[in-house]
């Protein structure tokens, strides 16, 4: 299948090699799929491109796509090229219609340097159509850790006017991966590992000194499709130990990473796929399924 260029104000970019993709299904787990693409540039382009055709699909369906993103680096990329995709009048994101969560946030400022909001903010949605009422950021200021937390509980249940005990469905929450195994703020060891009631709890992350607000497992669990961003060597250990387990990974956050009723993905690239046991793997998917922007 050719790539076709993805045409930007009088600018045509030749798509990166995201055909020459290994994607594999996990053994015995119907809907776990794995994307090994080249670089992170070729991943964060096939990132944008699912993000987009699952907004279409979200918004056609049910006149709504709702997604929880995450902080860190990995994302960066994605957000920008999500951020060009942006030309007026083409209607390409249905950015009206989406409604953006995050999956966890540093207890800082949203104009903070490390704030998850403002990373997100800055790479994708000042350039982007998004109604400000569509932004659902975790507000930790003048808050205690576990304020933020209960509020943003709050924020979740009245937007998904979810009854007593009942989970939020997100169309996508995206997902980095620690070196440790750690997704979202929850990290090995933590209490919120465990927590089975709560949709966002602020547990204290001694790796690091602080308290982190985090979206817990049941919440992320209970979404229509999960995306793991993986890249670089320094994620290859965790990557295999989350897919592969081995190395008393049973407790590792991002192997507790499993939709109740969805689907999971892990886009990564080369290098974070350095240590995958090839022979663990299930059978090739015949042909790249990448979706082209220019096509949906
Ligand atoms: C955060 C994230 C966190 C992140 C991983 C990977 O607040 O930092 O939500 O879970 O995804 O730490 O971070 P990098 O992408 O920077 O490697």
């Amino acid at each position: 299948m050719a790539a076709t260029a993805v045409k930007r104000k009088g600018v045509t970019a030749q798509p990166p090699d995201m055909w020459r993709l290994e994607q594999v299904f996990l053994a015995n787990e119907a809907r776990i799929e794995l994307r090994v693409f080249e670089g992170a540039e070729d991943l964060a382009l096939a990132a944008a491109a699912e993000f987009l055709a699952r907004a279409r699909r979200a918004v056609a369906q049910r006149g709504r796509f709702i997604v929880a993103l995450p902080g860190g680096s990995s994302p960066s990329r994605f957000y920008a090229h999500l951020a060009s995709w942006r030309r007026p009048g083409t209607g390409r994101i249905p950015w009206a219609k989406i409604h953006v969560f995050w999956g966890d946030e540093r207890m800082v400022p949203p104009g903070h340097a490390d704030s998850n909001f403002r990373a997100v903010n800055d790479a994708l949605l000042v350039h982007v159509p998004i109604p400000q009422g569509n932004v659902h950021r975790i507000r930790t200021e003048g808050r205690s850790p576990a304020g933020a937390a209960a509020l943003y509980e709050q924020e979740v249940r009245t937007f998904f006017r979810l009854p007593a005990g009942r989970l939020p469905r997100f169309d996508l929450v995206v997902l980095g991966l620690g070196p440790d195994g750690h997704t979202a703020s929850l990290f090995p060891g933590s209490e919120a590992l465990a927590e089975d009631a709560r949709l966002v709890v602020a547990p204290p992350v001694a790796q690091l000194g602080t308290h982190r607000i985090t979206v817990t497992l049941p919440a992320i669990n209970n979404a229509r499709a999960i995306m793991f961003l993986v890249s670089g060597a320094p994620k290859s250990e965790a990557l295999a130990q989350a897919l592969q387990g081995g190395g008393g990974s049973d407790a590792l956050p991002a192997r507790l990473v499993r939709p109740r009723d969805g689907t999971l993905l892990w886009l990564v690239d080369r290098a974070a796929a350095g240590k995958l046991r090839k022979a663990s793997l299930g059978q090739a998917a015949p042909g790249p399924r990448g979706v082209n922007p220019d096509r949906t």
